[in-house]
């Protein structure tokens, strides 16, 4: 029996691509593109980015979405139809998005906090920033242990009701709203940023060539930090994709959804760089900071803006939470799909609702042991000479489960698995050649050095600088 559609389609190729560009676009685009590429050098970690995302990331999805489609079931039902010995992969893609989503429904309810801290300053009400120095407000939120996880929960809560939905009336219908809410934000927060005295230098940073930093982190680590950027941004290698590609319907075009879906990811990135780095430069302050980019540096800037900056602080950090939402939304949903498929294979009803209530509560409680921790600061044990378990859940999946999944769906996935689903309906391959090129050797090597750049970055071992 073919199970798939009883766990749901996708309503519309339009709706769909909303739910995958939304699952794609998060906290990766509108945070974690621009610190790293504040950290690595500016324009040359966009070029590597680039690059990247086309003999890359485009294969990798293109090979993802023909692999779920072709099954019609989630990660782990996909590789083991292919084989069983192929199995281990898809359960590598079904727990990275167990430990990503954790500490992502966290960082998402940081967002909801801030959107209403700036409202709150507009209102002059109790419960806003108030001229506190933005570093400090934020390191009293995320130490303060209830109102972090009070907040990480409403964030799950609102992931769980989503998906309860179900695919089409839950997911594509709430994307294909918040989707294009979330583009009009983006540029009214563009604009205001750009027009913002002594913006420009902001802009030289992202698009005047600059190679200074080859010499500091080193190619490799540049590389690394971009390789494993792209993945995450992407939502490669974690059987979300594979999971949404199941949900297409046979007549759908694979190879036009795999162009559209990077292509976009990519423009909302490079569009958060242009909302973030010429305000950044505006008042004075450098990109460099890493992780506190999103929560402390632009706070300060929309603190310092004057009457209206809490303003476009509510819009920018109610645009960060629909990204996240919407990625959140597609992490649940593929841990749920495979258990569904699972129960189908024991021939159980899937029961979506009681699967979605008892995953979303394990996430509850990941999510909030990672809250309960504080960015490290709460005096938890940590293992791996990491600092926090953001960093240690991050590690497994980002920087080593995800990697190793995509360059071994790379080499084991069978091109004409690809071209059969690909040219279904009398849909031309229009790109096999580069496809078949790319997927069997750049996307291996690749997938290596950014393994290994990586492991490199993350436990501090210098090999490559
Ligand atoms: N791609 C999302 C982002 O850029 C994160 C994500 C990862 C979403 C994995 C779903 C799955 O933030």
């Amino acid at each position: 029996m073919e199970h798939h559609h009883e766990k749901g389609q996708w309503g519309s190729s339009f709706g769909f691509l909303m739910a995958a560009i939304g699952s794609a676009v998060g906290l990766g685009n509108l945070w974690g593109f621009p610190y790293k590429m504040g950290m690595n050098g500016g324009f040359a970690f966009l070029l590597l980015y680039l690059i990247l995302v086309v003999f890359v990331g485009y294969v990798i999805c293109l090979g993802e979405l023909s692999l779920g489609r072709h099954f019609g079931k989630g990660v782990v039902g996909a590789y083991e139809s292919l084989s069983k010995k192929y199995a281990f992969i898809g359960w590598f893609g079904w727990i990275s998005p167990l430990l990503i989503i954790g500490f992502y429904c966290m960082l998402g309810g940081y967002c909801l906090k801030y959107a209403f801290a700036n409202l709150g300053d507009f209102f002059g009400a109790g419960f806003g920033v108030g001229g506190q120095d933005s570093a400090a407000f934020f390191q009293s939120f995320y130490t303060d242990q209830l109102s972090s996880s009070v907040y990480t929960i409403l964030f799950v809560l609102l992931t769980v009701l989503i998906v309860r939905g179900g695919v089409s009336s839950g997911i594509e219908r709430f994307t294909k709203v918040a989707m294009p809410a979330l583009f009009v934000s983006l540029v009214i927060v563009i604009i205001r940023s750009v027009t913002l005295p002594g913006a420009g230098a902001g802009l030289e940073f992202i698009f005047k060539p600059n190679w200074e930093v080859f010499q500091g982190p080193g190619f490799i680590n540049v590389l690394a930090a971009a390789g494993g950027q792209m993945f995450f941004s992407l939502s490669l290698g974690m059987g979300i994709t594979v999971t949404y590609g199941s949900y297409m319907k046979k007549d759908a075009n694979l190879e036009r959804s795999a162009l559209i879906i990077p292509f976009a990811d990519t423009v909302i990135a490079i569009m958060a760089s242009l909302a973030i780095m010429p305000a950044v430069f505006a008042t004075g302050q450098e990109p460099t900071q890493g992780p506190g980019l999103l929560f402390i540096t632009l706070q300060s800037v929309f603190s310092a803006m004057g009457k209206f900056g809490p303003i476009f602080g509510f819009i920018f950090y109610m645009l960060v939470f629909i990204a996240a939402i919407t990625s959140s939304i597609a992490l649940l949903e593929a841990i749920c799909s495979t258990v569904m498929d699972k129960r189908a294979e024991k021939g159980k009803p899937m029961n979506r609702k009681a699967v979605v209530n008892l995953i979303g509560l394990i996430v509850c409680l990941e999510g909030v042991f990672v809250a309960l921790d504080g960015l490290g600061e709460n005096g938890f044990p940590h293992i791996f000479g990491l600092s926090t378990w953001l960093d240690t859940f991050d590690l497994i999946s980002e920087g080593i489960l995800m990697p190793l999944g995509a360059c071994y769906m790379a080499i084991i996935l069978p091109t004409e698995l690809v071209d059969k689903e690909v040219t279904l309906n009398n849909n031309k391959f229009r790109t096999q050649k580069f496809f078949d090129f790319c997927i069997k050797f750049c996307a291996p090597l690749l997938m290596v050095l950014v393994l290994l750049g990586q492991i490199d970055s993350f436990f501090g071992l210098k090999i490559f600088s």
